[in-house]
C-alpha cells in the first residue's frame, strides 16, 4: 500500500535482484538485473504491480468487468485478462489497431484467459489517444446496457494510480540494493506509456533512496512525450500531496526506440543474443532488447562508464518473441545453427 490506496496482493514480491557475472565481464560494468519478468501470472511483466492497484479499485467500485485499450498485442492487454481471470472478472480489450492476422503471443494468451477482444482499425486523420478514449466509451456503453459494472484502466495502467506499483517497487529494489552492497548503482527501465519511469522516479526521489534512475525510450521521445511526462508528475504530485518538486533537466531518459514503437531492431536482436548466450535470460524485441541495446551503447559510448553499477529491470514482455513482426527475423538470423540430418 503507498499514500492510502489499497492493493490486492497476487504477486510474488519481492522479485529476484540478480548478478549477471558473465555479461558485466563482456560490457566492463557491473550489471544487474530486478526479475520483474518472473511474476507469477499470466507470462509475467511489469503490468502485474500497477494492476495489483487497479485490482483493488475495481473490485470496491463493484466491478464485473475490466476494460482497456492497447495495440494489438499489447501486454497489458493481456496481464488485465490475467488479472481479471484471477479475480473471477470479464475482461474487455479494446485495440484500436488492425487484426495481426493470426491468434499468436499476447493475443492468444489473453484469449485463453478469457478475454474478449475488440479490435478497430487506426483511424490517421485523428489522435490515437482521443481514438482509444472513444473505443472504450462505447464499448463501456454496450457492456453496461447489458446490466455490466465496467472497470476502465487507461493504456499501460499509466495514471496515479498504477503507477504506485512502481513507487513499491523502488522502495523494494532499494532495500535489495542496500542489503548487495550497491545501494548507489544506476538503475536502468524501459519507458513507453511512462508508468513505470513515473513510480520509479517518485519511489527513489520521495524515499530518498541513493539508487540513480535512467530511462530508455522504445517510443521516440522528443519535446511532447517531455511534456507528457512533466504533465503526469504534476498529476502524481497533486494526487499524493508530494513536497518533490522535478523540472525536466531531472528526467535522464535516453532514445533507444531505433526509430519507432515496436519497429525490428538489429541492436536489440543482437542483444537478446548476448543476454541469452552470456545468461540464459531471455529479453523481448520491442522493449528489454532495446533497453539492454541501450545500455550496450551507453557504455561504448562511456556514459555508463567502465565498472559502474548497473541494475537493468527486466519488465518482462516476452510474448513478443513470437509475433508475425518479430518471430520471422529472429528466424532469419538463427536458422543457420539448425541441422537437418538424414
Ligand atoms: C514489457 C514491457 N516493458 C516495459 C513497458 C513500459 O512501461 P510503461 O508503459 O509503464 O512505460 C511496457 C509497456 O507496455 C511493457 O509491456
Amino acid at each position: 500500500m503507498a499514500f492510502g490506496r489499497e492493493k490486492v496482493h497476487f504477486l510474488n514480491t519481492p522479485t529476484p535482484l540478480e548478478y549477471l557475472p558473465s555479461l558485466s565481464k563482456e560490457l566492463g560494468i557491473e550489471l544487474y538485473i530486478k526479475r520483474d519478468d518472473l511474476t507469477n501470472l499470466g507470462f509475467g511483466g511489469n503490468k502485474l504491480r500497477k494492476l495489483e492497484y487497479v485490482a483493488a479499485a475495481a473490485l470496491k467500485q463493484g466491478a464485473t468487468r475490466l476494460l482497456t485499450v492497447g495495440a494489438a498485442q499489447s501486454n497489458h492487454g493481456r496481464l488485465t485478462a490475467a488479472v481479471a481471470a484471477k479475480l473471477g472478472l470479464k475482461c474487455t480489450l479494446a485495440y484500436v489497431d488492425t487484426y495481426p492476422g493470426e491468434l499468436s503471443s499476447s493475443l492468444l494468451l489473453a484469449r485463453m484467459m478469457g478475454a474478449d477482444v475488440f479490435f478497430r482499425k487506426v483511424d490517421p486523420e485523428r489522435p490515437v489517444i482521443e481514438q482509444y478514449e472513444a473505443f472504450a466509451a462505447e464499448l463501456t456503453a454496450m457492456h453496461e446496457a447489458a446490466g455490466e459494472k465496467v472497470y476502465y484502466t487507461p493504456m499501460g495502467a499509466s495514471d496515479e494510480l498504477g503507477m504506485l506499483g512502481y513507487y513499491d517497487c523502488a522502495v523494494e529494489l532499494s532495500e535489495q540494493a542496500a542489503y548487495m552492497g550497491i545501494e548507489d548503482a544506476r538503475v536502468v527501465c524501459t519507458l513507453s506509456s511512462l508508468g513505470t519511469y513515473m513510480g520509479l522516479f517518485c519511489g527513489l526521489k520521495n524515499e530518498h533512496s541513493p539508487l540513480r534512475l535512467t530511462g530508455i525510450s522504445i517510443v521516440p521521445f522528443g519535446e511532447a512525450k517531455l511534456q507528457r511526462l512533466m504533465e503526469y508528475f504534476q498529476q502524481v504530485k497533486d494526487a499524493y500531496g508530494l513536497t518533490m518538486n522535478a523540472s525536466p533537466e531531472d528526467f535522464d531518459i535516453a532514445d533507444y526506440s531505433f526509430g519507432a514503437y515496436n519497429v525490428p531492431a538489429k541492436e536489440a536482436r543482437e542483444a537478446m543474443y548476448l543476454m541469452a548466450q552470456k545468461e540464459a535470460i531471455i529479453v523481448d524485441p520491442c522493449y528489454t532488447g532495446k533497453t539492454l541495446a541501450g545500455i550496450i551503447d551507453m557504455v561504448k559510448t562511456k556514459k555508463i562508464a567502465p565498472g559502474e553499477q548497473v541494475i537493468m529491470i527486466h519488465t518482462g514482455g516476452l510474448p513478443g518473441i513470437y509475433s508475425d513482426k518479430h518471430r520471422p527475423l529472429l528466424e532469419q538470423d538463427l536458422l543457420d545453427g539448425i541441422y537437418i540430418m538424414d
